[in-house]
């Protein structure tokens, strides 16, 4: 059996990872060089290990070896643990991340933490997760009140409320924590990631990750580019999307990226057709679930993600773009206004306490 030793590192263009050179003891010349590199069945592990087919020089002989990958991303911070911010936890976790979720208050993180167990919970009662891996999940996972147990993480990543003020507050107090080479990036459905971003030292090293909600079933992640994010910051956080089995998709810093900039509207729009009196709430969902083949009506869909959300990101928009397809409907504001919040308030178009 051929023994190998590592030798130096150096940059891996593909996987901005670090490549290692091989050297095997015996031979004359040492330098190996790189035939192939292939991905193991796994795209968890591969994160890991990344298995390289060498070929030597001098004896044609072909070294297969593992190697261990070291300064790539493993541990992940995640600022916020109410919907969106569990659900990246639970995917990170099962992806094989150490996870620490951030809240602000023990009770906050133990409720996201509980959301994360009963869907679990469900996966396995219908036989779609075993135990064991539940485990796993659940042992990735650690909570936190202090931004200071975030300091080592390769990965932070904020899923606090849609509020410019909060997270710039949240990000220039972790960037005094973290270490310099700490990746920063933000789930925010609207808000500009480069005025995030000015907040703190590392503008090269930050962006968006926007995730849909319910995270653990949507299979898009936006990355969001700003002008000063580094083709190494956007490579390492595609190879962390995908590496959950997401799809990525490159957005611009530009109000609602992709997704929103077109979900936004046709949600405003069918809230207003229903205010004028159009057709029934239900008729309107229906229509466009059978007619269309959403898996659900816009005004569910805007219960789903929020009346107050929908109404937060039509005002970005409206603010930025100064267009009428992103005003708000008085129906929308005035929900809001009487605490019809949607499906997390128990009542928005339907009524979720029956
Ligand atoms: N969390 C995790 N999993 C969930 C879930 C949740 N909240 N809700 C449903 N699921 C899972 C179910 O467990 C089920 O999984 P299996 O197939 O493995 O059994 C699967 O989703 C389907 O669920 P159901 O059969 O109960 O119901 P459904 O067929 O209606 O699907 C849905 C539910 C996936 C949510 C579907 O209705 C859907 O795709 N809706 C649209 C969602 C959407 O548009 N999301 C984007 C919102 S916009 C956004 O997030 C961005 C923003 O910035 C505003």
């Amino acid at each position: 059996m051929t023994s190998v030793f590592l030798e130096h590192s150096a940059t891996c263009p593909l996987f901005g990872a670090v490549e290692k050179r091989v050297a095997v003891p015996g031979l004359i010349r040492p330098t190996l060089h790189l035939l192939e590199k292939k991905r193991i069945d796994q795209p968890v592990d591969f994160r890991r290990e990344i298995h390289y087919t060498y070929y030597s020089y001098d004896t044609s002989r072909i070294v297969k070896i593992h190697i261990l990958e070291s300064n790539m991303i493993k541990k992940v911070g995640i600022i916020g643990c109410g919907q969106m911010g569990s659900g990246i936890a639970q995917v990170a976790a099962h992806a094989d991340y150490r996870v620490i979720g951030n809240e602000v208050s023990e009770e906050l993180f133990q409720k996201g933490l509980h959301r994360i167990t009963r869907l679990l919970d469900r996966a396995i009662e219908k036989g779609k997760l075993d135990s064991p891996t539940r485990e796993k999940i659940l042992g990735n996972i650690t909570g936190s009140t202090d931004f200071a147990d975030l300091a080592d993480c390769d990965l932070v990543i904020e899923a606090a409320t849609e509020d410019m003020t909060t997270k710039k507050e949240i990000f220039a107090e972790l960037d005094k924590i973290c270490k310099p080479e700490v990746i920063f990036a933000s789930n925010t459905s609207s808000l500009s990631i480069g005025d995030l971003a000015s907040v703190t030292g590392r503008r090269d090293k930050f962006v968006g990750l926007h995730f849909f909600n319910p995270v653990p079933v949507m299979r898009l992640v936006e990355i969001v580019r700003t002008i000063d994010s580094s083709d190494e910051t956007v490579a390492a956080a595609r190879e962390f999307a995908e590496s959950l089995g997401k799809t990525v998709v490159m957005a611009k810093d530009s109000p609602g990226f992709i997704v929103n900039v077109l979900l936004i509207p046709y949600l405003l729009d069918s809230i207003r057709q229903y205010e004028r009196g159009l057709a029934t709430r239900d008729d309107i969902d229906n229509a466009m679930k059978l007619g269309c083949g959403h898996p659900m009506g816009p005004l569910t869909l805007a219960d789903f993600i929020g009346l107050d959300t929908t109404l937060f990101i039509a005002d970005i928009m409206f603010d930025q773009f100064r267009d009428s397809h992103y005003a708000a409907p008085p129906l929308l504001r005035r929900m809001v206004n009487a605490g019809y919040l949607g499906k997390k308030s128990g009542r928005g178009f339907y009524d979720y306490n029956k």
